[in-house]
């Protein structure tokens, strides 16, 4: 879920309802199920609306919401199916407050119980609505909204970012407790949004909000407090990147502008780290973690495939390394020793699951390090170490530069962690930004894409580093065009899958240097036997270009590398596919970036 805020200095300059309008369209990636808004003035306008943003913008397009201080909502359910009803904001039987919501309140149950003994009637079925009549109840006991408000919040149990409107008030209140909440401030307003992108047309001062601290945002000012009132200093921080990073800049979605910036992102990745004159890798952040014994790495979707890879790494220097589904890791039965690093990657580095097992990694006392694209994210300040990535804001669901830009960064993390860098290696990273380009500007994807968009399925093949890259074509394929994609390490096709291969099952056998030719030219075969049409995503090895319908193009890199750009080559189908059947690329149905639920 998104959540935005906004708080006008001046009433009348900038119109409230056209920024938390702008701003909701900045967060519809976090999930786009229903939105609303609620705008405060002597009474509050509150209107939401099931469906996307449109519907919304119908709503409110009379031009009634009007006032000085409003919140918006964008939605992805957890409790209460998409409708009306349950979309935020969230109001008290007599319109006093609104409420917008993002994380889940664990004990809304037996507060729901507890609210509805003493007479107070819910409307929804969402966990959120609890709040609105918690803050009623105490400003019926005569508070003042602030401590109305506090007391609500001091009831809640679970993860929750919270804004609030009062009617007749200029004034939003907002709380956070393990889900994400930036404060902006600007010259004609101040504002609050669950991540930048929200309000970055309007400004690029911010203030990151930690857990458990509250926020009041009035005309002419932003005070940060903690629990009990007392004022935390806070520093504002200026964010470098500006609205038209954040737009489509002549791209038809921002997925295919985002596969395009990722000879940028490597660069940036790379910038200030591989030092030009001494030909090695400097990575900023991990001067003070010393050789781990062993890496435990917790992610998810793409990133688990990022994780994936960066097992390989680590282990080829000599460190053992384990990839856990962060879903599926359980300190308690995991072992993890004194000297054990535990890993994080995480593009939003908001991620639920993600971020629940790095906290329990941090309760056992493990050494942490969060690899994210987001500076000031939760993954970044709960963890000892952060690393970002620096691969620019991604608006698009289904990752892409973010995935490419971990990639870097875990080469960069094995090399630093175990010295281990090789002039070759060095090299290859200089020029793959060129090499991805060459891709981008001559791939045959396109055309394979029309010539297999109507097939039952997609099977993708490789090994070694091209394993994860196998899963991650096939997640790809799978989130934007809906169509049945699996991917596997190339020797299991044969133990059961095969069973699945038919005419109409394209294969797309990714086969570079270094990943073991001669096996996986023998699992093409085995699929090449039984009908399948075969795509060869390769660097000019003949042997896999002889049994193949189409040939993918990689230029020749360093083996640990040339999966990279295989990747792009991925990337480029899944699009097109999609593209040609119409479907909504960069808003995939059921689905949200950053899912901040376990
Ligand atoms: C969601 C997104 C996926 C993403 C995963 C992990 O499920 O739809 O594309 O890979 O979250 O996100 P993270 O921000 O932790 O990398």
């Amino acid at each position: 879920c998104g959540i935005i805020g906004y708080v006008g200095d001046q009433r009348g300059d900038t119109d409230v309802l056209d920024v938390l309008m702008t701003g909701l369209s900045g967060l519809e990636y976090r999930g786009y199920d229903s939105a609303g808004v609620a705008v405060a003035d002597s009474s509050l306008a509150v209107r939401k609306r099931e469906g996307d943003l449109s519907a919304l913008e119908s709503a409110v397009a009379d031009g009634s919401v009007e006032g000085a201080a409003g919140i918006g909502h964008t939605r992805w359910s957890t409790h209460g199916p998409p409708s009306d009803v349950n979309a935020h904001p969230h109001t008290d039987a007599d319109d006093r407050v609104a409420v917008v919501h993002n994380g889940i309140i664990e004990n809304y149950g037996s507060l729901r119980d507890e609210l509805e003994d003493r007479g107070y009637e819910f409307e929804s079925e969402t966990d959120t609505e609890v709040v609105p009549h918690l803050i009623a109840d105490a400003l019926s006991g005569g508070v003042e909204p602030e401590t109305a408000f506090r007391r609500a919040i001091g009831r809640l149990e679970g993860s929750y970012a919270i804004a609030a409107v009062f009617s007749g008030s200029e004034t939003v209140y907002a709380a956070r407790e393990e889900s994400p909440l930036v404060l902006g401030v600007g010259d004609g307003g101040h504002y609050l949004a669950s991540d930048v992108p929200a309000f970055i047309e309007y400004t690029d001062r911010v203030i990151y909000l930690d857990d458990g601290e509250f926020a009041t945002i009035e005309p002419s000012s932003v005070v940060v407090t903690d629990d009990e009132g007392t004022v935390v200093d806070t520093s504002i921080e200026t964010i470098e990147w500006d609205a038209e990073d954040a737009g489509k800049s002549g791209y038809d979605h921002y997925m295919l502008k985002e596969i395009h910036e990722q000879p940028t992102a490597i660069r940036q990745c790379l910038s200030e780290r591989v030092t030009e004159l001494e030909g090695c890798i400097d990575v900023d952040s991990l001067a003070s973690v010393s050789v781990p014994d062993r890496v435990q790495f917790v992610a998810c979707g793409t990133s688990y495939h990022a994780a994936l890879y960066g097992t390989r790494l680590l282990r080829e220097r000599g460190v053992p390394a384990t990839a856990f589904l962060a879903s599926e890791y359980d300190v308690d039965a995991v072992p993890i020793g004194d000297d054990a690093l535990v890993v994080g990657v995480t593009q939003s580095g908001e991620t639920a699951d993600t971020m629940g097992a790095l906290r329990g990694a941090n309760r056992v006392g493990a050494t942490t390090l969060a690899v994210t694209n987001v500076v000031g994210s939760s993954a970044a300040r709960e963890c000892d170490h952060a690393m970002y990535v620096r691969a620019g804001p991604e608006i698009g669901v289904a990752a892409t530069k973010t995935f490419v830009s971990q990639q870097i960064a875990l080469v960069m993390l094995a090399s630093e962690l175990t010295g281990e860098y090789g002039d070759e290696l060095v090299a290859a990273l200089r020029d793959l930004p060129g090499k991805i380009q060459s891709v981008l500007d001559a791939s045959a994807a396109r055309g394979i894409a029309t010539e297999y968009r109507d097939s039952d399925a997609f099977f993708f093949i490789g090994r070694g580093y091209n394993a994860p890259v196998a899963l991650e074509g096939a997640l790809k394929m799978k989130e934007i065009t809906y169509r049945h994609a699996e991917g596997f390490a190339a020797g299991e096709l044969k133990h059961g899958p095969l069973a699945l291969v038919t005419d109409r099952t394209p294969v797309f056998a990714l086969v570079t240097g270094g990943s073991n030719p001669t096996k996986t030219i023998g699992n093409v075969k085995e699929v090449e036997t039984r009908g399948a049409p075969v795509v060869a995503v390769t660097d000019g090895c003949a042997d896999v270009e002889r049994h193949a319908d189409f040939v993918l193009e990689v230029p020749e890199s360093h083996p640990a590398l040339a999966p990279v750009i295989a990747n792009v080559q991925l990337q480029l189908v899944s699009y097109w596919v999609a593209n040609q059947l119409g479907r909504s690329i960069d808003k995939p149905r059921n689905l949200a970036k950053s899912v901040t639920v376990e």
